[in-house]
């Protein structure tokens, strides 16, 4: 087995983190599960469960990585000294196997969406519907979203192949910055925009009879997905760190994450009411309602190659830290080294993809009960999996470890006593009755 490496630096663990918490969840799903849940209403919801769940769960996650200095699969077990908690672990590394599965079919239509930029004809003076027609062409009847996501998942491989230090943190300390740069660019670009009133008002509108328990569920699946939360993925950067303070890692991680969550609502609400397009598209959003947006403005072809560059280099980013999950997970539990275990979770993650990807073509196979595969996968992990993963932890790290041992690695981490006491209470009652009610009202059993 080869020896663990960490990162060289806090600077280089906290890109390493907020790369792999922003990404298409920000700008992808963010805005398109806002849309389709009542817009000020969500963002409501959302805000409040970064704040009393998320932010812990970071902090959760992160310490059990740094306490247990393993692979994610054996993380839990051996923090709490009870092997019985691995299954924490296993259900992450399925989960993130399952993440990636959708994940690299929409990071694949961000590349295509850069190709057609660059082909600017296409997206020039197109009206919605044409791009509309556009987007399904490509999406659900040709070869090419297949030829994207492969790229993609081997570009990820090789990066991940780099090693913790070389590869993610390099990648990540050149990619952030850029990422921020793009995202308030384009912020200000929209407040320019006419009639585009009715977007804030959407965005920022508060209607509390809104608030139904399924965007209460939406909310909270995606501000887990957005923090990368509940698989392991926070974990195993938990446990590549050796020195730094863990709330204050957790609290710029959930800050940083939220502002480009916030910030992308910020782009997108404003400009598609602006043209009148509907803010309840859908999963589609971005690759059907932005070019019509790009299409009808002035510099359009320099705005759409901007934005579907800082949804790719997003993208790049989370995957790197998905990847490394079951790369790092595989290596551990079967002793082989990380190049022959990157590659087995290379070619699993491209037959997951493929079948994603296929599914989402008329009259594919893997439909099931009129939900594609890939819509399956996305509704499962973000809305439950990803939750109990968090939940699960709270539980291990608030009941099975004691609370002076607790107490003790929390300090070191650089946690305040004060804010101990406030900690224990949230890991240990209002994490897990939180998300277990949510989960239960949803299903009609409360
Ligand atoms: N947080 C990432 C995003 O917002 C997705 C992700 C989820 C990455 C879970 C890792 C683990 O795009």
């Amino acid at each position: 087995m080869e020896k663990r490496t960490s990162f060289s630096s806090k600077f280089g663990m906290l890109a390493a983190a907020v790369g792999s918490a922003v990404g298409l969840g920000n700008i992808w799903k963010f805005p398109y599960e806002a849309g389709a849940n009542g817009g000020g209403a969500f963002l409501v919801v959302y805000l409040i469960c970064v704040l009393v769940l998320g932010f812990p769960a970071l902090i959760t996650e992160l310490s059990i990585g740094r306490m247990a200095k393993t692979n994610s699969l054996d993380a839990c077990g051996k923090v709490s000294g009870r092997k019985g908690w691995n299954f924490i672990g296993y259900m992450g590394v399925f989960s993130a196997f399952m993440v990636m599965c959708f994940y690299f079919v929409v990071a694949g239509w961000s590349l295509e969406y850069i190709c057609q930029t660059f082909a600017s004809s296409t997206f020039r003076d197109m009206d919605a519907s044409s791009l509309e027609t556009l987007f399904n062409t490509f999406a659900y009847s040709s070869r090419r979203p297949y030829l994207w996501l492969i790229l993609f998942i081997i570009a990820t491989a090789i990066i991940v192949q780099l090693g913790v230090q070389k590869g993610i943190e390099k990648g990540s300390k050149i990619l952030m910055p850029m990422l921020f740069l793009i995202i308030v660019i384009l912020a200000i670009y929209v407040i320019f925009l006419p009639n585009n009133t009715e977007g804030y008002q959407f965005y920022l509108n508060f209607d509390i009879s809104k608030i139904t328990p399924s965007v209460i569920l939406s909310a909270l699946g995606q501000s887990f997905f957005s923090l990368s939360l509940g698989l392991g993925t926070i974990l195993i950067y938990g446990s590549y760190m050796n020195q730094g303070n863990v709330v204050g890692t957790s609290l710029q991680i959930a800050l940083l994450d939220t502002l480009i969550a916030v910030f992308a609502g910020f782009v997108i609400f404003p400009a598609v009411f602006a043209y009148g397009i509907a803010p309840t598209e859908g999963p589609s959003l971005a690759f059907i309602a932005l070019p019509a947006v790009f299409a009808q403005m002035p510099g359009g072809t320099f705005v759409s190659l901007m934005f579907f560059s800082l949804l790719t280099i997003g993208a790049l980013t989370s995957t790197i830290s998905l990847l490394e999950v079951l790369t790092a997970s595989f290596a551990d539990k079967f002793h082989i080294s990380r190049q022959r275990s990157n590659i087995i979770a290379t070619m699993l993650v491209i037959i997951g993809s493929c079948l994603c990807c296929y599914s989402l073509t008329d009259g594919s196979l893997f439909n099931f009960c009129g939900k594609p595969l890939f819509s399956w996968f996305e509704d499962i992990t973000s809305d439950y999996l990803l939750p109990l993963g968090g939940m699960f932890m709270a539980i291990m790290l608030g009941w099975a470890v004691s609370k002076e041992k607790l107490r003790t690695a929390m300090t070191d981490f650089g946690m305040k006593p004060w804010f101990f006491s406030i900690y224990l209470v949230l890991v240990r009652f209002v994490t897990p009755t939180a998300i277990l009610l949510i989960m239960l009202r949803q299903s009609g059993i409360l």
